[in-house]
């Protein structure tokens, strides 16, 4: 058979509605150009993020009516711990409310003024929980990954050069972790091999410094490994997954992602004593170590889907339909991230519209392009989300893909709307920000056109 299918139907629905060209642009004013603020139900393809907006299964539902709510001990906790455990091999779990909690919780332990994280390219999340900690927050992503048409297969990969010049010249006494993100997501949702992986693990070795995983999408990473890297076409990716993490020394995972739940995270650590530490952070912030934050429920939902998510019909699915918006938006002279990424495609939101300089935000103009032409919701990642902080290399727009949520047809709608679009990109105008917060302005920034 040539064509992929969806590896499962459809029991519940949940109706989406059009809106006039009248009303989006009521809504897109009322909002201020920033499309976080937009009423959800004003959206009729919502692809904002794949974080917690997945559809979950049968057997998901099932879990959460089999939920133990019991405030200590509860057999949903020890059904959560035991997945974990055999997926990972990780003794030390806490449960969290979501990834950045875990991230919270990891800084507030091992970071602080003078010390330096590095990573391929941190999270917007992670990165202000280092800095907010007082560390500084470096990225180190590959050469090849700043090059939006370089088809190298692991453009998620770390430069190995790079980490080892960064640890001779600050200290590895000052390094506290090192962090690599699977996938790379504001690199372009793009693999880090598991070559890549093993290496940066042999220079934290060398070093003597904890390797930290960010690993919201390590399945969908470890799918890649078993296409692409020599030598792994013949492994489960269950297996992959568990090398990967058997070469780290902890990881903060948001489970919304390939946890396939809306809500939840986990912290694994290898150390004991910090796992101690983090478990008293735990109880006086989040909650018991038992529920850390979340509902009995959803600790069944996470069991369940952090299985789920290891099936690899559901995996070549999902990483075949990602692809597939991406080559037909290629075909069209659509400028992507090359190669299609696992949870998302990346628009060059510069090359879409040339005569928008970065100042005046071509991704955020693209995003209020792309819902004024058909309700679609997609994230601006350039200049709005971290200039300020930085000059980002790229100005890109997200079409991030919610697990087993959207069908082909969703999908071939969208692409219909992105020709339209670029039939008449050069009416596109910029934007300036009339009002912003001291930080992750991205998320309530207001903006005017230009
Ligand atoms: N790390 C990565 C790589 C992420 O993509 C995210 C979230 C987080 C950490 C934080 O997890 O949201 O559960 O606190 N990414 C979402 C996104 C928000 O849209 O990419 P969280």
């Amino acid at each position: 058979m040539k064509t992929i299918i969806e590896p499962f139907r459809i029991k519940s629905v949940e109706p989406i509605t059009m809106t006039t060209p009248q009303e989006r642009e009521q809504h897109l004013t009322e909002a201020g150009f920033n499309l976080f603020l937009l009423r959800a139900r004003h959206v009729l393809i919502d692809l904002l993020t794949d974080s917690g907006t997945g559809a979950m299964s049968a057997e998901q539902w099932a879990g959460i009516m089999r939920g133990d709510e019991s405030y200590a001990g509860a057999d949903s906790f020890f059904r959560f711990e035991k997945t974990l455990r055999d997926i990972t091999g990780f003794k030390n779990i806490l449960p969290t409310h979501q990834g950045r909690a875990s991230e919270r919780i990891l800084f507030q332990l091992v970071g602080g003024e003078g010390k330096v994280v590095p990573n391929n390219t941190h999270f917007d999340t992670t990165l202000a929980n280092i800095e907010h900690s007082g560390a500084l927050a470096v990225n180190l992503p590959i050469p090849e990954g700043m090059d939006p048409k370089n088809r190298h297969p692991f453009k998620g990969n770390m430069d190995i050069q790079a980490l080892e010049a960064l640890i001779a010249e600050v200290g590895a006494d000052n390094i506290p972790v090192v962090m690599l993100t699977i996938t790379n997501n504001s690199g372009g949702g793009q693999p880090v091999s598991l070559e890549n992986i093993r290496a940066v693990r042999a220079v934290c070795q060398k070093h003597g410094l904890p390797f930290y995983l960010d690993a919201c999408r390590f399945a969908e990473n470890a799918w890649f490994i078993k296409m692409r890297e020599e030598g792994q076409r013949d492994r489960p990716v269950r297996e992959i997954v568990r090398e990967i993490f058997d070469l780290s020394d902890g990881a903060t995972i948001s489970a919304k992602k390939d946890g396939m739940v809306n809500m939840g995270g986990v912290l694994l650590m290898r150390d004991d004593n910090l796992f101690q530490e983090a478990t008293n952070l735990l109880i006086l912030t989040e909650g018991y170590i038992t529920y850390g934050g979340l509902a009995g429920r959803d600790l069944e939902a996470m069991a369940q889907g952090f299985e789920e998510i290891l099936r690899e019909d559901y995996l070549q699915y999902r990483i075949r339909s990602t692809a597939y918006l991406g080559e037909r938006l290629l075909d069209m002279g659509v400028q992507i991230i090359e190669p299609p990424g696992g949870h998302a495609i990346y628009v060059d939101a510069a090359a879409f519209c040339p005569h928008i300089p970065a100042e005046q935000f071509p991704g955020q103009a693209v995003v209020c392009g792309l819902y004024r032409e058909g309700g679609i919701r997609a994230c601006e990642i350039g200049s709005v989300m971290f200039g300020q902080h930085e000059t980002p290399s790229m100005e890109l727009v997200r079409l991030a893909i919610p697990r087993r949520v959207y069908t082909q047809s969703h999908i071939d709608y969208v692409l219909e709307v992105f020709e339209a679009l670029f039939a008449r990109s050069d009416s596109l105008r910029g934007m300036r920000i009339i009002k912003e917060p001291p930080a992750l302005r991205h998320f309530t920034a207001r903006f005017a056109e230009i």
